[in-house]
């Protein structure tokens, strides 16, 4: 297993689901907290862990937006996006494609441009740093209605050269993704991507949804798509990827022990999946940990965790060409061992 752990630890990868605000750690909460004057319902940082106990979604989402509060000024953006970058880089992520949440922060008087500029800010320094490149994934709230979605995606009208694509987070029971239908077309005719999380918690309906309505070139999560044999069928054939996040499937009780994680089996159903961390800071790990505990967990072979760095390229949206010199690292890395 140590050998293992050694090819996770030096394989490029690319995270593919991250949410730039589920990567605050609860130091850098305090430090904003402190510096804007927030207040938050925690005494310490410890009390803040303790508190990550969660049983299910909406648990969690509850906390999640307490915690965004304290994201006040476009240096608190660039800081929380360099903190992640910086983890991400320590666990050889070599790209990254980032969700954030811009109607958690429009919402409480922060501007989108202050948002979007830290955010970006970060980004350039690590790929001038490290070459670490990224994209940016505008997500939606599902649980907001379809009007803010549309007032959002107004706003974001400036700074499209910015943003890849569109996608849909929160609370998803009872709010399918047939309810953003009309938005992510808007979305497609500004010739936007668009991801969606589905299948999450949600019934195998909204994966069905998130394909023929939202047209989603992505599917987020997903896990519950196995429930429905003909969905699985088509799910390979089209060769979707899957933005699996076993730490946080874990954590939210979509499964209850992580070797009972459905991972090795989407592996075997042919199934293109890849391994995320989703909001990191609450679930327990970043991307590295995600792939060293399920290995163990579910028993992935070697093939397997190459396979999973594979797919992360291959599933990314970068260009061809960048893909390919990606997966020529990955071959030399396996060559050389
Ligand atoms: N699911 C849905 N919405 C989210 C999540 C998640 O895991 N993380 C942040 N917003
Ligand atoms: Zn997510």
């Amino acid at each position: 297993m140590t050998d293992l752990n050694a090819l996770i630890d030096r394989l490029p990868k690319a995270e593919l689901h991250l949410h730039l605000e589920g990567s605050l750690e609860p130091e850098l909460m305090f430090e904003m907290a402190r510096r804007n004057q927030v207040e938050i319902p925690f005494k310490t940082v410890d009390e803040v862990r303790a508190a990550y106990e969660f049983a299910n979604l909406q648990e969690f989402l509850d906390i999640y937006y307490v915690g965004m509060n304290v994201l006040i000024t476009e240096q608190d953006f660039f800081d929380l996006t360099w903190a992640y970058l910086e983890r991400a880089h320590a666990d050889t992520v070599r790209h990254v494609e980032v969700f954030f949440d811009p109607q958690g922060h429009t919402g409480r008087g922060v501007a989108f441009e202050t948002v979007i500029t830290g955010i970006t800010r970060a980004l350039a320094k690590a790929e001038a740093e490290w070459g670490l490149t990224s994209r940016l994934i505008l997500c939606f709230l599902r649980h907001l209605s379809e009007e803010a979605a549309f007032e959002t995606l107004e706003q974001a009208k400036p700074y499209l050269a910015q943003i890849e694509a569109v996608g849909l987070d929160s609370s998803e029971l009872g709010h399918p993704p047939s309810k953003f239908e009309r938005v992510f077309a808007a979305a497609a005719e500004l010739g936007l991507k668009r991801v969606a999380h589905a299948g999450e918690e949600g019934p195998p309906e909204y994966v069905y949804e998130a394909l023929d309505l939202l047209k989603i070139d992505r599917l987020d999560h997903g896990n519950r798509a196995l429930e429905d044999e003909a969905l699985v069928n088509r799910l390979a054939g089209e060769g979707m990827t899957f933005t699996v996040c076993p730490l946080s499937n874990l954590k939210l009780c979509g499964v209850p022990d992580l070797r009972q994680h459905p991972l090795k089996r989407m592996l075997e159903l042919g199934l293109k999946v890849t391994v995320n961390s989703d909001d990191p800071s609450y679930f327990g790990g970043y991307v590295n940990e995600n792939f060293k505990q399920t290995a163990v967990a579910v028993g992935l072979n070697e093939a397997d965790i190459i396979a999973l760095a594979r797919n992360s390229f291959t599933g990314s949206f970068l260009p061809q060409a960048e893909i390919d010199r990606r997966l020529a690292e990955i071959d030399a890395l396996v060559e050389a061992a």
